[in-house]
């Protein structure tokens, strides 16, 4: 058998992909007349029908404000609500719901921690973030940094797309108050080593965030194991809903934290002579929050907690491979971020093409991928690119599907050859 031989067979034995695929009723379409082919998940995956049900079902039959306790719809949807808390704490192995805050999604949880840090910070106090950031996890720094006099220093990076060990060694010092990386860089698709840095923060009291908007589709993280005293991500790139995202923190330090946000729910009691705050994670939850949503989420992760976990990891390792292997198809094809340790996630340019064109030439073969800079500019730069194309693999992504870009591709360079 040929490589690409055993790999279909990998993913259809172990791993009944056209079975996944009808959980996704959206797959199943035709775009610009063509079988839509849906390479941008790194953007926002797509839900599987136990979500939709989900959020459809808590709309029918149980929506009503929470933790009012005033009827048995509230009590319902209080049950759901806190029912997908649970099952967030349990994706990400934390101690306690205490720890597991609601957000918007990965920009606003970043930014809740830092505001919640800012009082921690002093001028010529440094910010640790790495070159191949998304803006959500710079910019936030940026802004508490200007307020406090503190500094956010970027860890570089290497041509590979690897973090550079050397320059974070150098970098990581006694000014260092906060170490904030992405896991897995959404343009690269780099699984950074997360574990052994944290565990060199906190051996000098620097204090963790991870991002783990691009880690979560492909991994299940275990905030313990990893020692991180902040873990982020979206619940929308977690194949549930937008509009939710979670904010993991250790408790003491939540507890430390001002809130974010005022308003009710995060209150204790409140007078024109003293509000005091409410016990965790709540204190962070100012006004109704994403109830429907968060059912979503709570969904999705249990559907992907129904997935062959292994199985997922090596179909989508097989995806990747095949995509490497026909970037030689494709004349002047250069891959951006070659990484040894990657999610199945391929940045590319190709000579004498502009990636928004090849964009738009994928689009009208019904293929979707994301051009531009993919909110990560700085790293643009290091690469000396205005933007790149980008495909994003997931599980339900097929070896037929990779082999349609190439083709594609071909075709498009074909064109302006
Ligand atoms: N951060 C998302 C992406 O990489 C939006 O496309």
């Amino acid at each position: 058998m040929t490589d690409l031989s055993v790999a279909r067979t990998a993913q259809q034995s172990a791993f009944d992909v056209d079975a996944i695929r009808r959980d996704f009723p959206i797959l199943s379409q035709q775009v610009n007349g063509k079988p839509l082919v849906y390479l941008d998940n790194g953007a926002s995956a797509q839900k599987p029908v136990a979500v939709l049900n989900a959020m459809d079902r808590y709309y029918r039959e149980m929506h009503s404000n929470v933790h009012r306790g005033a009827h048995t719809l509230g009590d319902r949807a209080t049950a759901a609500f806190e029912g997908a808390r649970e099952t967030v704490r349990d994706f990400l192995n934390a101690g306690s719901t205490r720890e597991i805050i609601w957000t918007r999604g990965t920009t606003e949880a970043i930014n809740l921690v830092a505001n919640g840090l800012a009082p921690r910070l002093k001028a010529g106090d440094e910010i640790l973030v790495s070159h191949m950031e998304h803006h959500a996890n710079i910019v936030p720094w940026q802004m508490i940094a200007e307020r406090t006099g503190a500094k956010v220093v970027p860890i570089q990076v290497t041509p590979e797309g690897e973090l550079d060990l050397d320059s974070f060694n150098s970098l990581l010092n006694e000014r260092t108050r906060i170490l904030a990386i992405t896991h897995v860089s959404n343009v690269l698709g780099t699984v950074n080593p997360v574990a052994p840095l944290i565990e060199q923060a906190k051996a000098r009291g620097v204090l963790t965030l991870l991002d783990g908007a691009q880690a979560v589709p492909h991994y299940r993280p275990d905030v313990q194991a990893l020692g991180c005293d902040f873990y982020v991500f979206s619940s929308h790139k977690l194949f549930g809903p937008t509009g939710i995202g979670v904010l993991y923190g250790k408790a003491q330090l939540l507890e430390e934290m001002p809130p974010y946000q005022g308003g009710g729910e995060m209150i204790e009691r409140v007078s024109f002579d003293r509000t005091t705050w409410n016990t965790l994670p709540y204190k962070f939850e100012a006004g109704t929050p994403a109830i429907a949503e968060a059912v979503g989420l709570g969904a999705a992760i249990e559907y992907l907690g129904r997935l062959n976990r292994p199985a997922m990891e090596a179909a989508e390792a097989a995806l990747l491979a095949r995509a490497n292997e026909l970037v030689a198809t494709v004349p002047g094809m250069e891959v951006i971020g070659t990484a040894k340790h990657k999610v199945p996630v391929m940045s590319f340019k190709i000579a004498g093409l502009h990636p928004s064109d090849i964009g738009t030439l994928l689009d009208q073969q019904g293929i979707a991928i994301r051009t531009g800079h993919h909110c990560a500019m700085p790293l643009m730069d290091f690469y000396g690119v205005p933007g790149t194309a980008r495909a994003s693999f997931a599980f339900y992504n097929t070896l037929d599907e990779v082999d349609q870009l190439f083709t594609a591709l071909q075709k498009v360079q074909r064109l302006f050859a």
